[in-house]
């Protein structure tokens, strides 16, 4: 056993761990010695990930299929895992990779990701964080994006859901870190994931630079304990974030691609 699972073994649920960051998380909590729950709505993808990860690492893989979208899915993560200890839950699912104006989208695909990104994760965080805070020890990470620090065009509900998940991590941390349980506000950039290929090949492509996911999912358990709040790829990652010094006007044009981009900036709809 190691420290890393002691504090937060001996499982860990991933919603949303079948590809890109999620799939990163999968092998890098399996080499850290956890036993892993994978989510997500692909079953085949899903057990393809299950079968290399158990493989790899000879740790046990349970997997769930569920819509992180429909009203039920965290009442059944919760019942397909009720006879396990859960120490770890990770927020990761949550990219938008159809990158649209506001009124362009249906009405149901707002709802749906506002579901999977808002109401999964707060019912998630009350139905596992409890237990954590009950045994004074676990973690919770909620993956968000540079879209939640301000407003900007084709970004409207999406960055309307990270800034829910950046601020509900920030606040359970305040609440949760003197009772045992780390909670981290995962700020993620431009990502080298299927998800954001999706992204950006509707968009026309991306001349940036790309983060590598294993790099994210790896940062990110280094640095469980150092929250409320980490963001990826900046040089100052427990800084401020990086429109601080900016009106809010200057920040929404900024992330309307309308004046350049500040550091840790996401302006590719991710
Ligand atoms: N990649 C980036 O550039 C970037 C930038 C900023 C922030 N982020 C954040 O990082 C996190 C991970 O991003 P990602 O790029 O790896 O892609 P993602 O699309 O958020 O996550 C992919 C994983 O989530 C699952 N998933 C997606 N929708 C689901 C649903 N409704 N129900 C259950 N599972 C679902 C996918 O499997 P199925 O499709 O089989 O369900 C897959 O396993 C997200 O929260 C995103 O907002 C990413």
């Amino acid at each position: 056993m190691t420290e890393f699972s002691e504090r937060y073994g001996p499982w860990a649920v991933i919603a949303g761990g079948s590809d890109g960051i999620g799939a990163s998380f999968a092998h890098a909590l399996a080499r850290r010695g956890l036993n892993l729950v994978l989510l997500a709505r692909r079953a085949q993808v899903l057990g393809a990930l299950a079968a290399k990860v158990r493989a790899a690492h000879g740790v046990e893989v349970r997997t769930v299929v569920v819509d992180l979208s429909a009203p039920q899915a965290i009442a059944e993560l919760a019942a397909a895992t009720a006879d396990l200890e859960i120490g770890l839950y990770i927020a990761n699912a949550g990219g938008d990779d159809s990158s649209e104006l506001f009124l362009d989208k249906d009405l149901d695909t707002h709802h749906a990701l506002v579901r999977r990104n808002c109401l999964s994760v707060i019912e998630a965080a009350y139905r596992f964080g409890g237990p954590m805070v009950s045994r004074g020890r676990g973690g919770v990470i909620l993956a968000t994006s540079g879209a939640a620090w301000a407003g900007g065009v084709h970004l409207a509900a999406y960055g309307a859901t990270k800034a829910f998940d950046l601020i509900l991590a920030e606040a359970l941390w305040a609440e949760w870190h003197d009772l045992g349980v780390d909670v981290l506000a995962l700020v993620i950039t431009a990502t080298d994931t299927p998800s954001l290929h999706r992204a950006l090949d509707a968009k026309g492509g991306y001349s940036g630079a790309l983060a590598d996911p294993d790099d994210v999912a790896s940062t990110a358990l280094d640095h469980l304990g150092d929250g409320p709040t980490w963001m990826c790829g900046s040089g100052n990652p427990l800084g401020p974030p990086p429109v601080g010094t900016l009106t809010r006007r200057e920040a929404v044009l900024r992330m309307s691609g309308r004046a350049p981009a500040a550091e840790g900036q996401s302006t590719t709809g991710t």
